[in-house]
């Protein structure tokens, strides 16, 4: 912790200023919109202590507050903090860019509250997104951090009265479990010195502060009166107290609020007061507060009283992370539409107290309350004070639901609350209150049902008759706004059917068993998991590593923010900002650039264009199909045109914003359907044809035909792409910083662009915070873009694009369409099936034809379809363009034969497991494309996997489950995936080198080719180079990956760098070795650093280089022949889920997997892999959902709108198995590639829905295959999931222009 000298600091946000200006760096940034906690801090105040997202709080807002960083708890040079360490040895940090903020998270939690129980546990880490899942249960377990074990001990429950709560307990049986992976027994106790403490000096009673910004003025009044004095005088300042509101208006939809108010310590605004109808919260109290003080009056206060309160207490729950939950005054005010608590204030009836110079009035929150969209009744010169929340009556009853894409820390769908007050002793509704949010521009009331049900009887008839009116009263427009139109209707009346029910128990009137399920959430169980591999065998010599579970090398210095990304190097002092300039059309010439505003704003430097690039401006990965900066024709939104280079990034930014360009729009083509209508593709396009399909039908029984879109989806690397160029001033050289899984590719297209040879050009990667495929191409634009400003500029430039950028400029995973004709024999036995692929590329080639070949590759999964033929088309739309995405097109290929293989199973009335095995490969088959299966093991897979999921149990438990419960089901589904490994983009990526210096000391530098995003290859290269020399890993040392080390290098992509990079490291330690062994026979007691040291004094070459290229590799789709796989890795899940029919609103009850990954190199690392695919999948099928609108406008640019799956979404149990005895002939030491395959794995989760939905669809008497694309949102489930409700609000199609469009 420093002390920030504020009056020499501008005003600006806490998160720029830590790391720019303190160089404290271990604080990221990685959404700038409060939506990741990438960038969570701890700020302490004289009142208490709070975790903060400091990319939000404006620094003048922490004026008297210490703020903690996670440097300030503890590092890898002094002591870590147990946090840090716990966190890093369980194997919790893989590309460790967030985990900081999981650090500070729990630091704070921790220091707040000693004893966490496991939601506030769950709580804490609801405002953290995470890319990498592994440890969720080690992490979330209270054991852990309960202050006996956390403090006095190094292993939790040691003391056997705590170990009396049943969170010990359980926790105690799933610790045996783990014991290999790591030694909870090495944890270090707290020491308390190393707690800090507030400083004594920051005690300062409360006195007016006024800062001056370069825009902003900036005032903390001392009192109500200055407050109000203040408001009368600037009646346009905005009152900000956690500004999660307004920072987020001002960065992203470019407002400006010239003066500023901040009331967060004026005593009146903090009120908290019981009155004789409810509690008083001041406006600036904090959602937190107000959560701790209604759930103190709930233990207190008669059951009836607190109806609200536990209202309020339901909606909080689901809010966003503690690290958003500020000021209501704040979520009031702001009026949002979707906002969670004024639906509760609305149907409450709370009462306001408003103030202004001239006086107080109190008024009671309706409807007109919110004249319009983000408006309020409040004067210029008034603010809100006081909020009342009311005590409830016996006979009245209330309640709040809100429905979310992703259920935790998530912006509502539709939000909602409900209010009913009957006659005394009666049943004869006296007032109804229903408030929706999500449903119009304003929190809405629904004042005619409600009039029309006053007086009514709470009954069948009611509930008929108010559904009625919801659907003519709740309607939306066509092309609303965020779009769900028939999915937010249906909402609104399944939601007050929830209600209905809810009010019918608390009436005590009799309810159907299988109904009463229909209002409640999915039950909150103890998470667990197992994780089980194979053990060293006895006897392996104790320094050789390969095979044990060691730690991510870099994983402490990841959770002490010590570890440094790109950003963090350090600025030069002469360094400049960049930022880009893009085309918001999607299809268009370029008419004209007003660069006049722009050139105006302070600290701008230059302005770049296509005519500023001295070499080429042409580019892309495999042709050169692209500019560097546009031309006189933009083909995307966020196509890049110019570049403004500035000071500062908020210099650059600004002026980027204030550049206009004017354009001549064309028609653009959008959507996959689009690009078929008008027979837009890239060429070539591809097919793979074995049998002959026309005679598999006619010896089919059956045929079916049927379609599947499988959405696109965003990386989400939690480090957005960056580049720092710094040019050496000589011969045109230049030295690059880059966050890429390919290096050497950025220095071919730098050096094109710069029109050097690419001897001129360093391109140098320490590590990523992720990178999944996203830095392998689309990386190198930005990058060229930079170095060209540098070169010009003859300056350091630097580039870290927001995500915002990031999301608009990047594309991501190719939305595909699969149309298949499948025909099958009555046993359920495929003898043929045709399939034809269309991937959306986006508007240029990348990898497009690479990863379209993969989902060719993967068209029949697991199974020997005699006859088959796939084709493949890859659309050309103008959309950014689509790239490569962990699994490259082998997820979506696999997907549609799963489709297919349901459909089957569903029309045979066939248990769809048994169709599935009866068709599977066997030993020895051949595929389509002729490669022959060795070493075949989805056989056992299947069989461990069935039997460590109880899979016959589960699947009677789910029968009986479901016949019992009308409103949720429940689902089962077992997937088997075969994924090839090698990179298929060209033949002669399938090479690597190495090079290894060993040094007189006997340490030894290590490089290769690939580099570090988070997935442990530097761990495992490490651990090979220690196994060929014979020396333990702490000798060898990687310090990054580099062109002018190892040139010539392939993209680290596709699995298979462990596998090509292991093999040249181990030709260059043999090298080395080679060259020693003359000294270790002379020697034969001696050290390895006499054995090195004796060599060197006799002139020998301690530096070697290794080289590897997978033998017997290529195919030809012409001919059909070749070998396009090295190997296969084979896995099986089984997954259970529950769904809500009502809402669509699943939950992930139990995954279990078996994955083949040969000999793993290093289990915790192959565990970490095979559970992050799996989660990233999870994601790809259930949740990510990215919108366009018809015009190619992304909509979802942020973790706000974009959804990556969070700690809740991982199965509540989650086995991983990893199968024992498959050693691999074709790898490293017998290994197997891990990173991609078990990806797929996670569409068991997809069918296991899709079997949940089936059986909710038959309570309606719908039978026989239905279509369910991917994403499975909650809006496809409801859908789906067709009821008397659904047909209230079912629209007849008509030609409209939706909101959003599936690309
Ligand atoms: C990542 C993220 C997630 C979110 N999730 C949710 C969610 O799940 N549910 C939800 O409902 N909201 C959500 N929000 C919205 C928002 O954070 C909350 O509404 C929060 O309570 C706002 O408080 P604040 O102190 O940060 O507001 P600020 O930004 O400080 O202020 C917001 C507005 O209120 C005005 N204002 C504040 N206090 C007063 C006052 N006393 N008198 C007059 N005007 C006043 C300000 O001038 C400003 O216009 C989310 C926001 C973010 C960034
Ligand atoms: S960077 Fe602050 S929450 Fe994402």
């Amino acid at each position: 912790m420093r002390d920030l000298k504020l009056k020499s600091l501008q005003a600006g946000n806490c998160s720029l200023t830590l790391r720019f200006t303190v160089g404290l760096t271990g604080t990221k940034l990685g959404c700038a919109e409060g939506g990741c906690g990438a960038c969570t801090v701890m700020a302490s105040f004289t009142p208490g202590l709070k975790n903060i997202n400091a990319c939000l709080a404006p620094l003048c807002s922490l004026h008297h507050s210490a703020v903690t960083t996670v440097e300030g708890i503890g590092s890898v040079a002094s002591k870590l903090h147990p946090v840090q360490e716990r966190i890093a040895r369980a194997h919790g940090s893989q590309c460790g860019f967030c985990t900081p903020g999981i650090v500070m998270s729990m630091y704070a939690l921790l220091r707040n509250n000693p004893q966490p129980s496991l939601l506030d546990i769950e709580e804490a880490f609801q405002g953290e997104v995470l890319r990498s899942y592994q440890s969720k249960t080690f992490v979330c377990s209270p054991c852990w951090w309960q202050k006996e074990t956390y403090m006095e001990s190094g292993w939790p429950c040691t003391c056997s009265e705590a170990c009396t709560k049943r969170e010990y307990v359980e926790c105690m049986k799933m610790y045996q479990k783990y014991f290999l992976l790591y030694n909870p027994s090495e944890f270090m106790p707290l020491d308390p010195t190393q707690e800090i403490i507030f400083p004594i000096e920051l005690k300062k009673p409360l006195k007016q502060l006024c800062f001056q910004g370069e825009r902003v003025l900036w005032i903390q009044p001392s009192s109500l009166t200055e407050l109000l004095d203040f408001k009368t005088q600037y009646p346009e300042a905005r009152l900000v107290v956690g500004n999660t509101e307004v920072g987020i208006e001002m960065k992203f939809k470019n407002l400006l609020y010239p003066v500023i108010l901040a009331p967060a310590f004026i005593p009146e605004l903090n009120t908290v007061q019981r009155t004789a109808d409810g509690i008083l919260f001041g406006a600036a109290c904090t959602l937190t507060r107000l959560g701790m003080v209604l759930r103190d009056a709930v233990q207190e206060l008669p059951t009836y009283q607190t109806e609200v309160f536990r209202a309020v207490l339901e909606q909080l729950r689901w809010f966003a992370g503690q690290q958003v939950r500020n000021a209501i005054g704040g979520n009031i005010v702001t009026a949002s539409p979707i906002s969670d608590l004024n639906p509760v204030f609305l149907a409450a009836g709370c009462k306001l107290t408003l103030a202004s110079k001239g006086g107080k009035r109190v008024i009671e929150m309706d409807d007109s309350f919110f004249p319009g969209y983000r408006k309020t009744v409040l004067k210029p010169d008034e603010i809100l004070l006081f909020i009342e929340i009311p005590f409830t009556k016996k006979g009245q009853y209330f309640s709040a639901f809100k429905q979310s894409q992703r259920r935790e820390d998530d912006i509502a769908t539709v939000t909602c609350a409900m209010n009913v007050a009957f006659e005394e002793n009666t049943n004869s509704v006296r007032n109804l209150r229903l408030s929706y949010g999500g449903m119009a521009p304003t929190t809405v009331l629904a004042k005619e049902t409600c009039k029309r049900l006053t007086g009514r009887k709470w009954s069948d008839e009611l509930l008929q008759d108010a559904c009625s009116l919801l659907a003519k009263e709740m309607t939306l427009d066509p092309s609303a706004p965020g779009g769900m139109v028939t999915y937010r209707r249906t909402l609104t009346i399944s939601l007050f059917f929830k209600f209905y029910l809810i009010v019918q128990h608390k009436l005590a009137q009799d309810l159907n068993v299988e109904v009463r399920c229909g209002p409640f959430l999915f039950h909150s169980v103890f998470p667990c998991s197992t994780q089980l591999f194979q053990e060293v065998p006895p006897g392996q010599n104790k320094d050789d590593v390969v095979g044990r579970p060691i730690m991510h090398l870099s994983a402490l210095k990841q959770a002490t923010g010590e570890a440094v990304y790109c950003d963090d190097i350090p600025c030069y002092d002469n360094e400049l900002h960049l930022a880009l300039v893009t085309s918001t059309k999607a299809h268009a010439f370029i008419e004209n650039i007003d660069t006049k505003e722009a050139m105006c704003v302070p600290g701008v430097v230059a302005f770049l264009t296509a005519k500023d690039i001295p070499g080429s401006n042409r580019t892309g990965p495999a042709v050169y199909d692209e500019t560097v900066l546009a031309e006189d024709m933009v083909t995307c939104v966020g196509h890049i045109i110019a570049a403004i280079v500035a000071d500062t990034q908020a210099h650059a930014q600004r002026a980027a914003k204030a550049v206009k360009i004017t354009y001549k729009e064309l028609k653009p083509v959008v959507t996959i359907q689009e690009a078929i209508s008008c027979k837009s593709f890239y060429q070539p396009t591809r097919k793979i044809e074995q049998g002959n399909i026309e005679e598999g039908f006619k010896k089919a029984d059956h045929i079916l035909e049927g379609e599947m879109h499988i959405g696109g989806q965003e990386h989400f690397y939690l480090e957005t792409n960056c580049t720092l160029a710094v040019p050496r001033g000589e011969d045109g050289e230049m030295e690059m910083f880059v966050s890429t899984q390919s290096t050497s590719k950025t220095q071919m297209l730098v050096a094109k662009a710069l029109g050097v040879p690419a001897n001129r050009i360093v391109c140098r990667v320490k590590r990523m915070g992720g990178g999944f495929g996203g830095k392998e191409c689309r990386s190198t634009i930005l990058s060229t873009v930079v170095a060209v400003a540098a070169q010009k500029l003859k300056k350091p430039v630097r580039c870290m694009l927001d995500r915002d950028e990031d999301m608009l400029v990047t594309g991501g995973r190719h939305p595909f369409l699969g149309r298949y004709k499948v025909g099958f024999m009555k046993t359920g036995r495929i003898v043929s099936l045709e399939v034809t692929y269309y991937s959306n590329a986006g508007n240029s080639a990348d990898l497009s034809l690479s990863i379209l070949e993969r989902a060719l590759f993967h068209m029949e999964n697991c199974y020997n379809i005699p006859h088959i033929r796939g084709m493949g088309y890859m659309c050309k739309t103008n959309l950014p363009s689509n790239t490569a995405f962990r699994g490259f097109g082998g997820p979506q290929g696999m997907m549609v034969a799963e489709s297919w293989m349901g459909d089957v199973a569903l029309h045979c009335g066939l248990p769809v497991e048994q169709v599935r095995r009866l068709n599977m490969y066997k030993q020895g088959d051949r595929t389509p494309f002729t490669q022959r299966l060795e070493q075949f093991t989805i056989d056992r897979c299947w069989e461990e996997c069935l039997s460590i999921s109880q899979y016959n149990q589960r699947r009677k438990a789910i029968e009986q489950f479901n016949r019992q419960h009308r409103w949720k089901k429940r689902g089962i589904a077992v997937i088997p995936t075969k994924f090839g490994i090698t990179l298929t983009s060209n033949l002669y990526s399938i090479q690597a080198g190495a090079l290894v210096h060993v040094y007189i000391d006997g340490s030894v530098l290590l490089t290769h080719g690939g580099t570090e995003m988070g997935q442990g290859l530097h761990t495992k290269m490490v651990q090979v180079a220690s196994k060929v020399l014979g020396i333990p890993c702490s000798k060898i040392h990687i310090s990054e990956t580099s062109t002018s080390t190892v040139p010539n290098t392939s993209p680290t992509a596709a699995s298979a760098s462990s596998d090509l990079n292991g093999m040249a490291i181990y030709d260059a330690c043999q090298t080395l070795n080679q060259r020693l062994q003359p000294y270790k026979t002379k020697n034969p007691k001696g050290t390895w650093e006499d054995w090195v040291k004796a060599a060197y004094f006799d002139r020998v070459n301690l530096s070697a280089n290794g080289f590897y290229k997978t033998p017997d590799m290529g195919y030809d789709f012409e001919t059909n022949e070749g070998k396009p796989f090295n190997y296969f890795s084979y896995g099986v899940a089984c997954s259970e889920v529950e769904v809500d029919c009502l809402t669509g609103d699943h939950k992930n009850l139990h995954t279990s997997i078996v994955m083949d990954v040969g000999n793993s190199l290093n289990p915790a690392i192959d565990i970490g892999q095979v559970e992050g695919a799996f989660m990233q999948g999870v994601g790809l099928f259930t949740l990510e959902e990215l919108l366009y609108s018809p015009e190619g406008v992304l909509l979802t640019r942020g973790p706000g709108m974009y959804k990556i799956p969070a700690f809740g979404d991982i199965p509540t149990e989650l086995n991983v198995s990893l199968l024992r005895d498959a050693p691999n002939e074709k790898a490293i030491f017998s290994s197997k590639a891990v990173g991609e395959p078990p990806l797929f794995l996670a569409a068991s989760v997809f069918y296991a829905i899709k079997d949940a939905i089936t059986a909710a669809r038959a309570e309606s008497g719908l039978r026989g295959p239905f279509r369910l694309d991917s994403p499975a949102t909650p809006e496809r489930i409801r859908n789906a999931c067709e009821d008397s409700f659904t047909k209230l609000v079912r629209m007849t199609p008509l030609f409209i222009v939706p909101w959003a469009v599936q690309v």
